[in-house]
């Protein structure tokens, strides 16, 4: 990250945790629902299949950055398979730093491309060690490392969603980073058990044994962008939710925290990591915001 984005949020941070403000900072743009896979833990791809017009998208960017989030995500669906007017993903990312966005991001599941040096950080999903990964994602394994290690920059983190067939599989992904060209860093969540994959979520044992061996792992210095201060909280979902400084925008729609804000009682088992450090930073919690800078230093 350049040192004047750095400052630019480090200022807007402080000025939200200590006037306690509860407006956006980081924002995420579903750009389409279509995907090209159907993979196991999912609810949330092919429902309608739109790819969102450009010029919906362009709006919604200017609205998020004249509400305040300076931090912005594109999400699908795969994001990948977005194109409108001529335009793709890579023209949006480009167009999203000129509006004055300080990082930009894609969470894309690597199998079509992930090539994208204009972007901050490029979040390829990767569930497992190849049997693991495959057994929820379909064959798409060794795609995915030949995609990532065919890009032209090093500004990708893998996105490792934890559940009940792959928990075991946490360390290999991380020695998966540490071999692979171009990859900064991993990222973890739990799953949330949206209704349909409630068959995969994992008790609070299950979660306790992987905080576990992520701080381990954290410790023995594995390029891990995620907050050891928070994991408590997650293990045991004690963190504020919603967090007032994420929004969700899709199709005209707008979300707090996340689109599963509606989903009744499924903030009280959520497992995406950014929700509980995001909440727990804006909240002015101490320890977490000395882990974030020290972390995010590091890997972004
Ligand atoms: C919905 S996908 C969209 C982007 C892209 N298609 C991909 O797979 O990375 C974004 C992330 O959400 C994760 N995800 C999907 N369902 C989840 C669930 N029930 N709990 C936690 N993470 C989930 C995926 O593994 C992926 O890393
Ligand atoms: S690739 Fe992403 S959007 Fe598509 S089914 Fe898998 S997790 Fe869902
Ligand atoms: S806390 Fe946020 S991300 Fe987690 S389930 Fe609730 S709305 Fe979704």
């Amino acid at each position: 990250m350049e040192l004047r984005s750095l400052l630019q949020l480090a200022y807007v941070g402080a000025t939200t945790i200590l006037l306690k403000r509860k407006r956006p900072l980081v924002g995420s743009i579903i750009l389409t629902d279509k995907c090209n896979l159907a993979c196991k833990h999912c609810a949330v791809s092919n429902i309608t299949s739109i790819i969102y017009p450009y010029a919906q998208i362009r709006a919604e960017m200017q609205g998020l950055y004249t509400e305040g989030v300076r931090i912005l995500f594109f999400y699908g669906g795969e994001p990948f398979l977005w194109r409108n007017q001529g335009r793709t993903l890579r023209d949006l990312v480009i167009e999203a730093k000129q509006i004055g966005f300080l990082l930009v991001n894609v969470v894309t599941n690597g199998t079509l491309q992930v090539d994208l040096p204009e972007a901050d950080l490029v979040m390829v999903s990767l569930d497992g060690g190849k049997e693991k990964h495959n057994a929820i994602r379909g064959e798409t394994y060794d795609r995915i490392l030949a995609n990532i290690e065919q890009a032209s920059k090093e500004n990708v983190c893998l996105y490792m969603a934890i559940n009940q067939i792959n928990k075991g599989d946490i360390k290999a992904v991380c020695e998966t980073a540490v071999r692979t060209k171009n990859v900064k860093a991993v990222s973890f969540n739990f799953h949330t058990p949206y209704p349909g994959t409630e068959q995969l979520k994992l008790s609070r044992a299950d979660k306790q044994v992987c905080a576990d061996k992520i701080a381990q792992l954290i410790d023995a210095g594995y390029p891990i962008l995620n907050l050891k201060s928070a994991l408590p909280y997650i293990v045991d979902n004690t963190f504020p939710t919603p967090c007032y400084q994420c929004v969700v925008v899709e199709n005209g729609g707008k979300w707090v925290c996340g689109r599963c804000i509606g989903i009744e009682g499924l903030c009280a088992e959520c497992g995406f990591f950014f929700a509980a450090e995001f909440s727990l930073l804006f909240k002015g919690n101490l320890k977490v915001t000395w882990d974030l800078l020290r972390t995010y230093l590091k890997y972004i």
